[in-house]
Parts: C-alpha cells; sequence; structure tokens
C-alpha cells in the first residue's frame, strides 16, 4: 500500500533523504525512529504526496508520486489520517467543528456527519467535550481530538508525527493506546519517534533512520 523506491530527497540546504527502498503493507504498524533531522516527518510528507521525491517513485494506494495529478493528490489524502506533535487544531472552532471538518470539506449530509463525529468522540473518550474549545481541553484531550479529525473519514492509513512529544506521561500512555486500539481496528499506521522507550514498550517493525538513510529495518 505504500511502496518507496529508490527515492531521494533534496532540500535547498542539501540532500536529505538518500536511496529510500521500502514497502509497508496494510494492517501494518511501523516505526520511523531516528534522532531529529533524520528524516522522519520528510518521509510522512512524501506519503502524505505534500513532498514528492527528486528522483526515484513514491507510490501510496495505487497513486504514484511520478505522474499524479492535482486532483488526485486530494482523494489519496481523504485516505490518510495526520496527526502532529503540535495538534493542530482550529481554535475558533469547537471540538465538534474540529473533527467534522474534515467530512464537511467533503460535502457530506449533516446528519451522516453527526453519526461519525459522535461515533468517534466516543471512541477516543472525548464526547463530553464536543462543545468545548481546543483551549478548554487538556494536551492529552486535544490529541485526541486530532486523532478523532484524522479517522473521522475511516482512513487506510493512519500518519503520526511524535504525536506524544508535548504530552506528560499519562497523557501520552493514553494516546498510545488509542493509536494501537485505531490499528487494531485495521488501519496501518506509520509512527515517526525518536523515543527508544515507547519501541521497547510497544514493539513493532521499526525502520531506524540515520541522516535521511534506512540503517536498519527489523520487526522488534
Ligand atoms: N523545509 C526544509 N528546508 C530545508 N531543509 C529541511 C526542511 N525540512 C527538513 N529539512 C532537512 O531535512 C532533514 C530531515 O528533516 P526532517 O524530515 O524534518 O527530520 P526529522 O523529522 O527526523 O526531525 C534535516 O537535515 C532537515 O534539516
Ligand atoms: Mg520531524
Amino acid at each position: 500500500m505504500i511502496r518507496f523506491d529508490k527515492v531521494f530527497l533534496r532540500y535547498d540546504t542539501g540532500i536529505s533523504l538518500r536511496d529510500l527502498n521500502f514497502t509497508i503493507e496494510k494492517d501494518e504498524f511501523v516505526y520511523l525512529y531516528g534522532d531529529s533531522g533524520s528524516g522522519k516527518s520528510s518521509i510522512l510528507k512524501m506519503i502524505y504526496m505534500d513532498m514528492f521525491p527528486n528522483s526515484g517513485t513514491v507510490d501510496v494506494l495505487g497513486a504514484d508520486s511520478s505522474n499524479i495529478k492535482r486532483r488526485d493528490i486530494a482523494r489519496i489524502r481523504q485516505r490518510i489520517g495526520m496527526v502532529f506533535q503540535d495538534f493542530h487544531l482550529l481554535s475558533d472552532r469547537d471540538i465538534y467543528s474540529n473533527i467534522a471538518l474534515p467530512l464537511e470539506l467533503q460535502g457530506i449530509k449533516a446528519d451522516v456527519v453527526r453519526s461519525k463525529v459522535t461515533l468517534k468522540a466516543d471512541e477516543l473518550g472525548i464526547r463530553s467535550r464536543l462543545s468545548h474549545y481546543p483551549h478548554e481541553l487538556s494536551a492529552g484531550e486535544q490529541q485526541r481530538v486530532a486523532l478523532a479529525r484524522a479517522i473521522v473519514n475511516s482512513p487506510d492509513i493512519l500518519l503520526a508525527d511524535e504525536p506524544i512529544a508535548h504530552l506528560d506521561e499519562k497523557a501520552a500512555a493514553e494516546v498510545v493506546k488509542y493509536i494501537w486500539k485505531i490499528h487494531q481496528s485495521g488501519t496501518s499506521v506509520v509512527y515517526a519517534t525518536h523515543n527508544e522507550a515507547l519501541l521497547k514498550k510497544d514493539p513493532a517493525r521499526a525502520m531506524t533512520l540515520v541522516s535521511g538513510e534506512v540503517v536498519k529495518d527489523r520487526q522488534l
């Protein structure tokens, strides 16, 4: 479902990713593990088709980075959810509208939106927060809202970019638990982290990155 083939990515500042070759199958949970600057976020952005390789190809859900059309990018992104370390919630919308946003953008009917939003809010333990605003929630709750928004469309793939970096231990553990739950319900997860303890606690396939190269790819 995700395939990188001889991928190189260059920023103005120089080459940052070199010769990436890997496949991620449906139903996998994969860590991108490496220090800051090793290339984790850049890989997630290429999967999201927010950036394109300078050479090589990235294939995501049957779409090929070397010839995808602009309108098809939006279609692919509807099948991918993404969460970040700083939750990216809209501060002027209440929690309900934050979660509903991806559905509203697709013109889905209000009653269908309502049932999907309440279902996901229930699953993530934030149902009682729907009429609140982001600043009224704890950091852990805000990340659960971001997760609900990311999966409200039932995506095939969830991309998580250091999602617990700004959370205390208890909130972090809870968010991680929900990400695994989402995975178990049939969503592939690509999870970027520099946190070795996390890999030990919840073992999965881990691709280790050093300076833009995959130096290890193994099942923990
Ligand atoms: N917008 C950018 N412009 C220039 N260089 C960038 C940009 N984004 C990332 N880089 C460089 O690409 C490399 C990988 O960065 P990144 O993918 O953000 O790594 P990570 O997420 O692992 O911290 C780093 O050397 C970083 O400095
Ligand atoms: Mg990063």
